[in-house]
């Protein structure tokens, strides 16, 4: 599949423009959830300019030998997530809306907490048929920028950052 680099300066300004849509629509979350691991890096830039404490939850949909399973699994949840999402507006942040099943179902799991609102930001979103949707109750989704259904490549995981970035330097504008 088409790889494409993208720089640590890119992802900041794509998290940047994120931002400022968040703040721009007045939605106004009190907590950033963060799915880990993608989601990680993305929601730690958020928070510079959204100012709202972060919770992390690790979910994996790919078993050991990196086959999909038939649902997501929890492998990190919040404590006591009943009392500290019941009542507030969560922001759900992934780096890639892929095919969607991981967030349909965190979407899902949040949902159940009776959140006073809830939306999702991703840094990337690929133009492709999705195996999973967002339910009801999700009221904003906060894209940073729309693909195609090329392979991303993301800096945290570069070996060599520098060649990454040469990588990145070279990409087709295509896509961008
Ligand atoms: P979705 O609901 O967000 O669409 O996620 P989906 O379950 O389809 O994604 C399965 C895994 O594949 C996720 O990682 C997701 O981040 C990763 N993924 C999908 N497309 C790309 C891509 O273009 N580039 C990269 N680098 N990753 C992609 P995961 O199993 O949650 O692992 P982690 O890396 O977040 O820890
Ligand atoms: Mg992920």
């Amino acid at each position: 599949m088409n790889k494409h680099h993208y720089t640590y300066q890119e992802i900041h300004r794509l998290a940047q423009s994120i931002a400022s849509r968040v703040n721009e629509s007045g939605f106004n979350p009190d907590v950033i959830v963060a799915i880990g691991s993608g989601g990680f890096i993305p929601a730690r830039i958020l928070r510079t300019y959204l100012s709202k404490p972060i919770l992390a939850v690790g979910v994996v949909y790919y078993d050991m030998n990196d086959k999909p399973m038939e649902y997501p699994r929890k492998v990190q949840w919040i404590e006591e997530a009943e009392k500290q999402l019941a009542g507030k507006r969560i922001l759900l942040v992934d780096e890639v809306d892929d095919s969607r099943v991981t967030l349909e179902y965190c979407t899902r799991e949040l949902l159940a907490y009776h959140p006073a609102a809830l939306a999702v930001a991703v840094l990337h979103d690929k133009r492709k048929e999705k195996r999973g949707q967002f339910p009801p109750g999700v009221d904003q989704v906060f894209v940073g920028q729309t693909l195609d259904d090329v392979w991303i490549v993301y800096p945290w995981d570069a070996i060599d950052i520098d060649e990454h970035d040469r990588n990145a330097r070279a990409r087709p504008k295509e896509g961008l």
